[in-house]
């Protein structure tokens, strides 16, 4: 499966799940793909079928892809924008780059917004309490090279193409309203923050919400799918165990590497609920991963679906 990188980068990006979240999607499914938590939007720019509402608290997540659907961004205007804002990176350095972020954080405007999340540290987006981006530059004045830019211009156009072709709607709210406006025959996929993990201005999350969401997934008419994580060597999901467990949880087991040595591995393992049963996955073994990326190997693990949490991994599949 080829997976479409899209064109902005964060550090919670899903593009490693992308083919295993493809085998919850019923085979005949026509409702609506429902993503309360867009972020990269790599999920369902792969994924969703013909009709999708894609939905972030974020403003400038939405109104880069709004300005991609209405045609205020093209690969053209991508291209010319950051050959024009490379090439001054180049000659006048990193005090450029502040130039674009101060600018950003006054008007809001979409390319630079673009050009921050790829010419900043690690291609993270984090915000400060007052709603300003505050990312670093990533020191490199000659980001923006004629092979990178290309790059970035080929994904605004893969990312474009996959937009005009399909009915979908991208809105910037809660999340709390748009699982409400979920219908019988709707798929939702939730990507929410970690509880305590990456907090930002637009990336809070407290029990609250972790209550609220179990809440209004658990009263919907439409099928949900949940990423959310499930322990590592130190910690276990508390709400996993106890909140979600009466739902399908299916775990797949990520090595973290820091650094090049083998004792530097950590495993992470990731969880996937759902209140339906993953028909495709019943009798699956080895999932197929396209897409591997760097300083990361992934060892994906399979728990077959049950009504309660199963502690041990049956399954071991590597890649
Ligand atoms: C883990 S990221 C989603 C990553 C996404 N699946 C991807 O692959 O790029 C979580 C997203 O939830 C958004 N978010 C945080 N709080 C929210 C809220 N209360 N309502 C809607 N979106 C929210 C953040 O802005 C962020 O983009």
């Amino acid at each position: 499966m080829k997976t479409y990188i899209p064109p902005i980068k964060s550090q919670g990006i899903k593009t490693k799940l992308v083919p295993f979240i493809s085998q919850y999607i019923p085979k005949d499914f026509d409702g609506v793909w429902i993503e309360p938590f867009l972020g990269t939007g790599v999920v369902a720019f792969n994924l969703a079928p013909n009709k999708a509402l894609l939905c972030d608290s974020n403003p400038h997540l939405i109104q880069f892809y709004q300005a991609i659907q209405n045609k205020q961004i093209t690969p053209n205007t991508v291209r010319n924008y950051l050959q024009q804002e490379g090439d001054r990176l180049l000659h006048l350095g990193e005090q450029h780059y502040y130039f674009i972020r101060d600018r950003f954080n006054a008007t809001g405007n979409s390319l630079d917004f673009l050009f921050l999340n790829r010419a900043g540290f690690n291609g993270m987006i984090r915000f400060n309490r007052k709603g300003e981006f505050n990312i670093p530059f990533c020191r490199k004045t000659n980001r923006f090279s004629k092979a990178y830019i290309t790059k970035i211009v080929n994904q605004v156009d893969n990312i474009s193409q996959i937009i005009h072709a399909k009915k979908f709607t991208f809105i910037c709210q809660d999340y709390q309203e748009t699982i409400a406006s979920a219908q019988k025959g709707d798929l939702i996929y939730c990507d929410p923050p970690y509880i305590d993990r990456h907090a930002d201005y637009f990336n809070s999350w407290t029990e609250k919400d972790e209550l609220q969401l179990y809440h209004l997934l658990k009263h919907s008419k439409a099928q949900f799918i949940l990423s959310t994580w499930s322990h590592n060597r130190y910690r276990t999901n508390y709400y996993l165990e106890n909140l979600w467990k009466e739902f399908y949880i299916t775990k797949q087991e990520h090595f973290y590497h820091v650094g090049a040595k083998e004792s530097n591995r950590n495993s992470m393992i990731e969880a996937m609920i759902s209140n339906f049963e993953p028909l495709s996955l019943k009798n699956e073994i080895t999932p197929t991963i396209s897409q591997l990326p760097l300083l990361l190997n992934i060892e994906y693990s399979y728990v077959k679906p049950a009504y309660a949490i199963q502690s041990d991994v049956i399954l071991h599949s590597h890649t």
